[in-house]
């Protein structure tokens, strides 16, 4: 893939640049970063926290020749690329399901996928932020979140995790849209998923609550969860929280 990056000290939100980039019909590859964001958002119209400097905001867009069913497959991709650039830099990295990186238990990345309607065709925005310092959390998602300095004990470059960042993008991006390309991603996130199976979770969704033990994933994606009854349910979008187990 070709990458172009367009830097920005201050930006609303690198996905709606991307977003607007994306309709004036630029190519795959064409990223979005900025040290700061003034309406940075999350996923479910929440907040994302970009204070100058203190995490890497990223967005890239993607045209991909995969089946609409299968566009969440992007999302998951895009953990394992995170994934694997944290493990880059020495984290020991985990992928809740289904675009929420944590490190011990705390969120340190998530991403925000979106699309649009580009002149010829669909696009798909991949938003990503990464929190390198944790000087800038708000009380409320102090306790929750943490960041690549708070880990590792020493600051880190924006830069150079963003290099590594469209390195890992672009290997496993390509194998997304190979042959079976879903279900090459699928096992990529299942060997970095403890949430892929055998974990007690409880989803949370607009009208009502599941809990339950996670048994894999489906062909697009979606979590697996055997209820107590036995029943299967299957989650295609909604917030997962772990159960501590007594
Ligand atoms: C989430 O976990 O809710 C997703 C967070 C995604 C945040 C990133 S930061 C770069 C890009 N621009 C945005 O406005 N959001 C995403």
């Amino acid at each position: 893939m070709n990458f172009r990056i367009l830097y920005f000290d201050t930006i609303e939100s690198t996905n709606s640049e991307a977003i607007k980039q994306a309709k004036q019909g630029v190519d795959e590859g064409l990223c979005v970063s900025a040290r700061q964001q003034t309406a940075g958002r999350g996923r479910h119209g929440r907040k994302w926290v970009s204070e100058m400097d203190t995490g890497l905001y990223f967005s890239i867009v993607l045209r991909p020749k995969v089946e609409m069913r299968f566009l969440p497959l992007i999302t998951l991709m895009a953990g394992v690329a995170v994934h694997d650039t944290l493990v880059g830099f020495g984290l020991k990295p985990d992928i809740k399901w289904v675009n929420d990186i944590h490190v011990s238990d705390k969120k340190i990345s998530g991403i925000l996928a979106e699309t649009t309607e580009a002149p010829d065709g669909l696009a798909v925005i991949v938003g990503i932020g990464i929190n390198l310092r944790s000087t800038n959390f708000p009380q409320e998602i102090a306790g929750k979140a943490t960041s690549m300095e708070e880990v590792m004990g020493n600051t880190f470059n924006g830069g150079e995790v963003l290099q590594t960042l469209t390195r890992y993008i672009d290997y496993f991006y390509g194998i997304l849209c190979s042959e079976n390309g879903g279900a090459k991603i699928i096992d990529e996130w299942k060997q970095r998923s403890t949430y892929f199976s055998g974990k007690a979770v409880r989803a949370v969704l607009e009208n009502e609550t599941i809990t339950g033990i996670t048994v894999g994933l489906e062909a697009n994606g979606a979590l697996r969860i055997r209820t107590a009854d036995g029943g299967l349910r299957i989650i295609q979008a909604g917030d997962i929280e772990q159960l501590r187990q007594i």
